[in-house]
C-alpha cells in the first residue's frame, strides 16, 4: 500500500517559506480576493498565481486543478492550484476530494515530498485538516502487491501546512484523525483487492490475530467444531462445500469505562461462487470482493486503539467460501441456526444471510449488546435500487439508523434507508422449516433485510447493503478501481462521536 509509505507532518511555516516538490493550494470560485495566505503566496510569486485565476480556463469548480513551476521565487518548485466551489457550498468532502485530486495530480507530476495547505477557511481547522489528510491518503492508493512492476511516482511525505499558530493543535488532531480514518480504509481495500486464493478464512483469521497483537485487542478465532458445538448450522451449512475451513473470529476492544456496548459484523464470503445454484461465469467475476464487510470489521477494530472511543466494541466475522461440490448443501436442505430456527435452503447462492444469522445469534446470546451493526455485500437486488455509489440501510430501530445515516453523512459516504415492509416477510415462508432464506425477485433488498431481523432477538440493529459500492470498475477522486473500504469511516465516526 503505498499510502503506508508516506510519512504525514503538520507544519506551522507560511506558505511563501514551504519546502518540498510541490505545494496544493485551494481557491473557491467566488471569492474575488485571494484568502490571506494565498495573497501573501501570490505577492511572492509576482502575480503568478492570480493570473491562472484570471485566466478563463481555470474557474476553481469542484474537481479542477491545474499547477505551474514556481521558478525559484519561493522554496516549493511547484504549485498545485485545487477548486473548491462556491465557499457556501463547500462541504468536508469537496475538501477530501480536492485534496486528493491536488496530491495525486502533484505525484503524477513525479513530486515526493508534498506540502498541502489547510485548504479553505471554513469549517473548523481541525475538521478541514481531517479532510484534507484523509483525501490525500485515500487518493493516493494504489495495490501493486501483485505487479512486478511497481510505480515509481510515489509520495513519500506530506506536510500539511497550518501557518495559524492559534489552530496549529486542532490542525494536529484533525490530520491525526484524518490519517487514521484514510489508512483504515486502505488497510480494508487491500484485503478486498488481494485474490480468494490468498485472502481465505484461515487468512482473515490470520489478520485477525495480528491485529489483536499490534492494537491490544482481544480475540477469539473458533474453528468448524467448536461453530458446531455453539449449534451455528447455518453458517457451517454454507461452508460445507468448501475445502478451505471455515473460522468464525471474534475481536474485541474494551475501553476501561465504556458508555455502551455495540457489535459490528462483517459479511465474510471470501468467495461467493453461488455454491450449487452456481452464478453464472459472469456473476462470480468479482465475488472476491464479497468479504467487503468483513474487511471493513478488521479495518475498523485495527483503528479504534488510536482513537480511544468509550464505547465497547465487538467485531465478528462469519468466514467461509461459498463453494459447490459433493459435500456442499443442496437446495432444499434445512438448517438449524444458533437460536434453533429452522432454514429451508431455497437458494445457496443466498449464502451471505445463513453466515449472518449464526453472527447475529452469537452476538445476542454471548454479547449482549445494546446496538448491532452488519455490514455485507448481500444483494444484487440492492444494487438494482441504488447503484454502485450507495448502500442501503435497514433497520428495526429508527434512532439509531438516524445516528448511522447522520455519520455517514459526516464521513462522505452514501447510505439511503430501505423499508423493512412487514408484509413482505409472507415471502420467506417456507413448507418445511421456519424460514426460507429467499424470497420473491422484487424487493430482494427487503426481504434480505427481514431474514436478517429474525436474528436480532429485537435488539437494535442496522443492516448495511454495500454490495454496489464495495467494489468499483472506475478510478474517482478518492481511490482507484477495486475495492473501496466502503463504511470503514462511517462506522469510526458513529464510533468516536456518538457515544449515546
Ligand atoms: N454476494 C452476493 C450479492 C452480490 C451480487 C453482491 C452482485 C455484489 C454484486 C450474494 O451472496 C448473492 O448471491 N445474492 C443473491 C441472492 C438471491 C439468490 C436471493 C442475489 O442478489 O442474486
Ligand atoms: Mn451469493
Ligand atoms: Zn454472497
Amino acid at each position: 500500500m503505498s499510502a503506508d509509505a508516506m510519512k504525514i507532518t503538520v507544519v506551522g511555516t507560511s506558505l511563501t517559506a514551504t519546502v518540498g516538490d510541490a505545494l496544493v493550494v485551494g481557491v473557491y470560485v467566488d471569492s474575488k480576493t485571494l484568502r490571506t495566505p494565498l495573497r501573501e503566496l501570490d505577492r511572492a510569486l509576482g502575480g503568478q498565481l492570480k493570473e491562472i485565476l484570471d485566466a478563463e480556463v481555470f474557474a476553481g469548480k469542484p474537481g479542477q486543478v491545474t499547477h505551474f513551476h514556481t521558478a525559484g521565487r519561493v522554496p516549493a518548485k511547484r504549485i498545485v492550484v485545487v477548486g473548491l466551489g462556491r465557499r457556501a457550498e463547500a462541504t468536508r468532502e469537496t475538501l477530501r476530494r480536492a485534496a486528493a485530486v491536488g496530491v495525486r495530480r502533484a505525484r503524477d507530476l513525479g513530486a515526493r515530498v508534498v506540502a498541502v495547505e489547510i485548504l479553505g477557511d471554513r469549517p473548523s481547522a481541525r475538521e478541514r485538516a481531517h479532510a484534507v489528510v484523509e483525501g490525500a491518503v485515500l487518493g493516493t492508493y494504489t495495490f501493486e502487491r501483485y505487479k512486478r512492476e511497481k510505480s515509481e511516482k510515489v509520495v513519500t511525505e506530506l506536510f500539511l501546512v497550518e501557518p495559524n499558530r492559534a489552530s496549529a493543535r486542532d490542525a494536529r488532531e484533525g490530520a491525526r484523525r484524518g490519517e487514521v480514518f484514510g489508512r483504515a480504509t486502505c488497510f480494508a481495500r487491500d484485503l478486498v483487492n488481494a485474490p480468494s486464493n490468498d485472502v481465505h478464512p484461515t487468512h482473515l483469521a490470520e489478520v485477525a490475530t495480528a491485529i489483536a497483537e499490534e492494537a491490544k485487542l482481544e480475540v477469539h478465532v473458533y474453528d468448524r467444531e467448536e461453530c458446531e458445538r455453539m449449534g451455528m448450522g447455518a453458517f457451517l451449512g454454507v461452508a460445507a462445500g468448501s475445502e478451505q475451513p471455515p473460522k468464525f473470529i471474534h475481536l474485541a476492544y474494551k475501553p476501561a469505562r465504556p458508555r455502551k456496548k455495540v457489535t459490528v459484523i462483517g459479511k465474510g464470503i471470501t468467495f461467493d461462487s453461488g455454491g450449487l445454484d452456481l452464478k453464472t461465469a459472469d456473476g462470480m467475476l468479482r465475488m472476491k470482493d464479497d468479504m467487503s464487510g468483513a474487511a471493513a470489521v478488521l479495518g475498523l477494530m485495527r483503528a479504534l486503539p488510536a482513537l480511544r472511543p468509550p464505547v465497547e466494541v465487538h467485531g465478528l466475522i462469519a468466514a467461509t467460501e461459498n463453494m459447490p461440490s459433493g459435500s456442499a448443501i443442496r437446495p432444499g436442505d434445512v438448517l438449524r441456526a444458533m437460536n434453533g430456527t429452522t432454514i429451508e435452503v431455497g437458494n445457496t447462492d443466498a449464502e451471505g444471510r445463513l453466515t449472518l444469522a449464526d453472527a447475529l445469534c452469537y452476538a445476542v446470546e454471548r454479547i449482549k449488546p445494546d446496538e448491532m451493526i452488519d455490514m455485507a455485500t448481500l444483494t444484487g437486488a440492492c444494487v438494482i435500487a441504488l447503484g454502485p455509489l450507495c448502500s442501503g440501510l435497514l433497520t428495526n430501530d429508527q434512532r439509531l439508523a438516524g445516528r448511522v445515516l447522520a455519520a455517514a453523512e459526516a464521513a462522505g459516504e452514501r447510505m439511503w434507508q430501505l423499508p423493512l415492509i412487514e408484509e413482505y416477510r409472507e415471502g420467506l415462508k417456507s413448507e418445511v422449516a421456519d424460514l426460507n432464506n429467499v424470497g420473491p425477485r422484487g424487493g430482494g433488498a427487503i426481504t434480505a433485510g427481514l431474514f436478517l431481523k429474525e436474528f436480532t432477538s429485537g435488539r437494535p440493529w442496522v443492516h448495511l447493503d454495500i454490495a454496489g459500492p464495495a467494489f468499483t470498475e472506475k478510478d474517482s477522486a478518492l481511490g482507484s478501481k477495486g475495492g473501496t473500504g466502503v463504511a470503514v469511516r462511517t462506522l469510526l465516526t458513529y464510533l468516536t462521536t456518538d457515544a449515546r
